[in-house]
């Protein structure tokens, strides 16, 4: 019997009777693990890819249980933890490419992937090519080349939140023998990677499976055994680790993750639909909202959403005006990162980076992360901000 997604949530990665009753996997802290023989040793090594206790470095039952438990929730056959959100793109993209190989990344990237590309991968002669994230299938076909290994994708995008046509743009990638890799950040429980063509889903463990700001973490899953040979071995090779300490956090993130995230997604519509009716603003960001690019992608291939969202204001205010409404909010911390379980807002048109001409639109623009305050609170204080904005 397949469980559900709750139950899943609640049960993965733990064996209450191999862990002397206690309800959750003990924390295993370590480097050296002892061996009864040099051959007992010997055939231990042999199974790095599997969850075997070799040497801390390859993973200790702490990161086995929640690498089985993040595989389970994204319907994959193996996950590999990695030391951040960051990693988790980093490691299969050095784990996947090699000299002469060319990708395709979305216009609309987390800004530190598109650094990677520009810098690392293209200093170890991998070619990236950005691409338009709401090109259509056709149009992303003629951005292929004979040596194209690699179709990135991010849905919806940072900033941005266009949603992409994922299973479109993954069928002209797998007929041109391109491996297709989503940050799936964004949706975490709400979007079926492999059932949409995906073959490496990415996640910031950082952002809704930590859920209180404490840990940095990422994850990568796949669904074949060919793309775990790829990704362990990469994994082991670049000398890829994750702290148990965050991996044990992570883990106690799940148990609670559904319920978090439903009151996330329902406060964040809610301020979301809030925005759309204000006169200040020209449009929301939110892949729930006929206002953002790829709705129609976010109704197919969704079944909810996050808390996290963009605003763009009418073109009559500043970028400084909207840097005072930011200042004078009182009940939304100014800072990097989201999936917490508190506010957040951040200026986003100075930070976006662009090179294929998307993302433009008609105002300034911020990110809201919405958080488990109390709504009206919330529309309080975004009230007293938007009149900083307005000059009242
Ligand atoms: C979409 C997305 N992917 C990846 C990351 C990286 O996560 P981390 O901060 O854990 O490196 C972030 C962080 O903001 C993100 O927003």
């Amino acid at each position: 019997m397949v469980r559900k997604i709750e139950t899943a949530l609640v049960q993965a990665g733990r064996t209450p009777v191999k862990q002397y009753g206690f309800v959750n996997p003990p924390l295993k802290r370590g480097s050296t693990v002892l061996h009864a023989s040099v051959a007992a040793k010997a055939e231990v090594g042999q199974r790095a890819f599997e969850p075997a206790e070799i040497y801390g470095l390859m993973g200790s039952e702490t990161h086995f249980a929640l690498e089985a438990a993040i595989a389970e929730i994204e319907g994959g056959t193996h996950a590999q933890v990695t030391g951040s959100g960051l990693s988790a793109i980093t490691v299969p993209l050095l784990a996947y490419l090699k000299a002469g190989e060319h990708l395709l990344v979305p216009d609309s990237v987390y800004g530190p992937t598109r650094s990677f590309c520009d810098s690392v991968l293209k200093r170890f002669g991998v070619e990236t090519s950005y691409y338009d994230p709401m090109a259509t299938p056709a149009a992303l076909e003629a951005l292929f080349q004979p040596n194209t290994r690699v179709l990135f994708t991010e849905s919806p995008g940072s900033h941005t939140f266009e949603v992409q046509d994922i299973p479109g743009l993954a069928e002209v990638a797998h007929r041109r023998k391109a491996k297709v890799f989503m940050d799936n950040t964004w949706g975490i429980l709400h979007f079926a990677p492999f059932e949409k063509g995906v073959d490496v889903s990415i996640h910031a463990l950082t952002k809704y499976p930590g859920g209180h700001s404490d840990i940095i973490l990422g994850a990568v899953v796949v669904n074949t055994d060919e793309d775990w040979r790829w990704l362990r071995q990469g994994s082991l090779e670049l000398g890829n680790y994750a702290s148990p300490d965050d991996c044990w956090l992570a883990l106690r993130g799940l148990r609670s993750l559904h319920v978090r995230l439903k009151a996330a997604e329902a406060a964040g519509l809610k301020i979301a639909n809030w925005f759309a009716a204000r006169p200040e603003v020209a449009r929301v960001l939110h892949p729930a909202l006929p206002s953002c690019p790829g709705h129609e992608f976010y109704k197919r291939d969704f079944t909810g959403a996050c808390g996290l969202f963009g605003v763009v204001f009418k073109p009559e205010y500043s970028a400084d005006d909207v840097v005072r409404m930011i200042d004078a909010l009182t009940m939304f911390g100014i800072g990097a990162s989201w999936g917490g379980f508190e506010s957040l807002v951040l200026p986003t048109t100075g930070t976006i980076r662009r090179s294929a001409g998307t993302g433009q639109f008609e105002g300034e623009a911020a990110r809201f992360q919405i958080g488990l305050e109390n709504i009206d609170d919330l529309i309080m204080d975004l009230e007293q901000g938007l009149a900083v904005l307005r000059g009242a």
